[in-house]
C-alpha cells in the first residue's frame, strides 16, 4: 500500500484526494498539506499540515502528489527528489524552463525516476483512441493538427501569458505525446479581443505549433469562451481525419474526470506518466510562446 500525501487542497488538491482516498487501488491519502489549515482538514486525511515541507518529510508518507500554485512546484519537487519519494506534480511542472530543467538534473543526479508531471490528457479515453488510431495508420502520416481549449471564464489573476503557460500548456504536452516528437517553434497571432475578455487579456490567441517533422498544429486559446468548457483536436492526415468526440461540458473538472483517475491509477502501478523532461519540454515550448506573443514572429524553442 502506497501511503500519499497532497500539498495544495484547493480544486486539483480535492480531486486528487478524493480519488485516492476512494478510487486508486493500492494508495491510502495519509495526509494533506495547506497553509490554509481549514482548507487542508475539509480533505478529511489523518494528518494535516501547514507546511507541506513538513508533508514530504513525514515518515508514513511514501509519495505526494503536488497541487499547489506553480510557483511552489519546484521547491516541493526537489524536497521530494532529496527525500527519494515519488512526486506526481501537477502541470505545469515549473513556470519557466530553466526551473524545469533543475528539477531534471535533480532526478539525474540522484539516479531514479522519481518526478512525474499531471499531464492528465495523456489518459483521456478520447485521445488514448485517438493515438492508437494514428499510430495504426489510420490516416496515413500527419500533416495538419487543429486544436481548441476553450474555457467559460478564468479567474483574476489571469494574464495573457497565462493563457499559453496554464492553458494550452496541456496542447503543448498533447501534441508531443500524439504524434510522439518535439515542437521546433512557436507563433503566436491574436485577433482583436473577445468583448467578454477582462480588460487588457489578449484572449483569444491563435498559437501555431511547428513540428520537428514538418506537421504544423494550431491551437486556438480561448478561455473567456462563456459557453462551456470545450476542448477539440482534429489530425488531419494524407489518407483522412481523426477527431475528438465534441464534448462540451461546464469545466476541466468534468471533462477530465476519468483521465485524472486513471492518471493517478497509472502513478501508483508504476506505469508511464508524463516526466521530468516532458514537463521542460512543454514548459521550453510555452517561454518561445510567450516571446512571440510578446515580440510577434515565430520564435524557435530551446530545448537542452
Ligand atoms: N491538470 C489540470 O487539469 C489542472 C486544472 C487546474 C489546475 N491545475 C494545476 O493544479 C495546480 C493547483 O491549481 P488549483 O486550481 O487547484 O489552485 P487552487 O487555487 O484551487 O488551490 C491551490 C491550493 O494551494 C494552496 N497553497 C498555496 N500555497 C501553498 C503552499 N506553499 N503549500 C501548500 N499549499 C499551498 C492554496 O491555499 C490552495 O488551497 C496548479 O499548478 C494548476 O496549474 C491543473
Amino acid at each position: 500500500m502506497t501511503r500519499v500525501g497532497v500539498v495544495g487542497a484547493g480544486l486539483m488538491g480535492t480531486i486528487h484526494a478524493r480519488l485516492l482516498a476512494s478510487e486508486v487501488p493500492g494508495a491510502r491519502l495519509v495526509a494533506v498539506a495547506d497553509p490554509d489549515r481549514a482548507a487542508a482538514e475539509r480533505l478529511e486525511a489523518p494528518a494535516t499540515y501547514e507546511d507541506g515541507f513538513e508533508l514530504i518529510a513525514a515518515d508514513d508518507v511514501d509519495a505526494v502528489v503536488v497541487a499547489s500554485p506553480v510557483f511552489t512546484h519546484e521547491p516541493f519537487v526537489l524536497a521530494c527528489i532529496a527525500a527519494g519519494k515519488p512526486v506526481l506534480c501537477e502541470k505545469p511542472l515549473t513556470a519557466t524552463p530553466e526551473a524545469a530543467w533543475r528539477i531534471v538534473e535533480a532526478e539525474r543526479a540522484g539516479g531514479s525516476h522519481l518526478v512525474s508531471v499531471g499531464f492528465m490528457r495523456r489518459f483521456d479515453p478520447g485521445y488514448v483512441e485517438l493515438k492508437a488510431r494514428l499510430d495504426a495508420g489510420a490516416i496515413g502520416r500527419p500533416l495538419l493538427v487543429h486544436c481548441a481549449h476553450r474555457n467559460p471564464f478564468v479567474h483574476a489573476f489571469f494574464d495573457s501569458a497565462m493563457i499559453i503557460t496554464d492553458s494550452a500548456v496541456h496542447e503543448a504536452d498533447i501534441l508531443r505525446w500524439l504524434l510522439g516528437e518535439e515542437i521546433s517553434s512557436v507563433d503566436v497571432r491574436c485577433p482583436r479581443a473577445s468583448a467578454r475578455a477582462r480588460e487588457g487579456l489578449q484572449d483569444p490567441q491563435l498559437i501555431l505549433l511547428q513540428m520537428a517533422s514538418g506537421v504544423l498544429a494550431d491551437v486556438e486559446a480561448f478561455v473567456s469562451a462563456g459557453y462551456g468548457y470545450d476542448i477539440r483536436c482534429e489530425i488531419v492526415g494524407e489518407d483522412g481525419t481523426l477527431a475528438l468526440p465534441v464534448d462540451v461540458s461546464t469545466g476541466f473538472e468534468q471533462r477530465f474526470a476519468a483521465a485524472y483517475g486513471h492518471e493517478l491509477r497509472a502513478w501508483i502501478a508504476g506505469e508511464a506518466v508524463a516526466g521530468a523532461a516532458d514537463g521542460f519540454a512543454a514548459a521550453a515550448v510555452c517561454a518561445a510562446g510567450v516571446e512571440s506573443l510578446r515580440s510577434g514572429g515565430e520564435v524557435p524553442v530551446r530545448i537542452g
